[in-house]
């Protein structure tokens, strides 16, 4: 469960009926669909924190296999109604939740997390993108989205309509990504505009060799507390 989620799943449905606000994060989508076909690895895409699973739809409709998690039971209803042919499992960014529902056969080729990364206590997510890069084969993609910091801090809580919320900037973020064992490849970041008070990042990123990179000493981002 997702008590935020749960509560105002319905709501959440008619705020955003769309799978997409802005022309940016369609193509996001696209492109991480377009990397993930070029990979040719079989297993499918886990949208992770998949909400209403518009976006998720879009996904299977791009031609890749993708499985809907979310720890919402509200949000995954709606999910199930609006697309039924598709595979929704309860479960959170975590891979032990999932690892059921795609058995050992089923190997993941990617990791889809928008706007769900925001709902995860700041500490856990160093663990978490390292869960993905040892479950990923190598030429496995990751797309991560999130409302971003600006300034010269490394994660800021906000004040989300419906669950406790982190904004990261994206160096930090894309610094956890790299020490767990993936390669940006691009990011776009959006500007603040009437429709979104900050901005945000869709971050890209490929497990391109078996182990992680070293992190030489000193690098890093210069974010305060990096
Ligand atoms: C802002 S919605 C985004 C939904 C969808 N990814 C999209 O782009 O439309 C955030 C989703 O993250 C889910 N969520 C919350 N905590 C999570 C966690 N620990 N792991 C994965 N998803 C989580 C919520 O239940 C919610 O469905």
């Amino acid at each position: 469960m997702q008590p935020g989620y749960d509560r105002l799943a319905v709501q959440y449905e008619d705020a955003f009926p769309e799978p997409f606000r802005t022309p940016l994060e369609r193509h996001a989508v696209a492109a991480f669909a377009e990397r993930v076909r070029e990979s040719g690895l079989p297993g499918p895409v886990v949208d992770a924190g998949c909400g209403t699973g518009h976006v998720t739809a879009e996904l299977a409709a791009a031609g890749v296999p993708v499985l809907g998690v979310d720890p919402s039971e509200a949000m995954l209803g709606i999910a199930r109604d609006s697309h039924p042919q598709l595979r929704f499992v309860q479960g959170t960014a975590d891979p032990t939740t999932w690892q059921d529902a795609l058995g050992e056969a089923e190997a993941p080729s990617a990791v889809l997390a928008r706007f769900s990364l925001i709902h995860l206590a700041p500490d856990r997510v160093p663990g978490v993108v390292r869960s993905w890069a040892q479950l990923l084969p190598v030429g496995g993609v990751v797309l991560v989205a999130f409302q971003a910091v600006d300034g010269g801090r490394a994660v800021v809580s906000f004040d989300h309509a419906v669950a406790p919320a982190w904004r990261w900037h994206p160096d930090v973020m894309a610094d956890h990504l790299h020490r767990a064992g993936f390669t940006e490849r691009w990011r776009a970041v959006s500007r603040p505009d009437a429709e979104h008070r900050f901005p945000e990042c869709h971050l890209l990123a490929v497990k391109e060799t078996a182990e992680a990179p070293p992190v030489p000493v000193g690098r890093g981002c210069s974010v305060d507390g990096c």
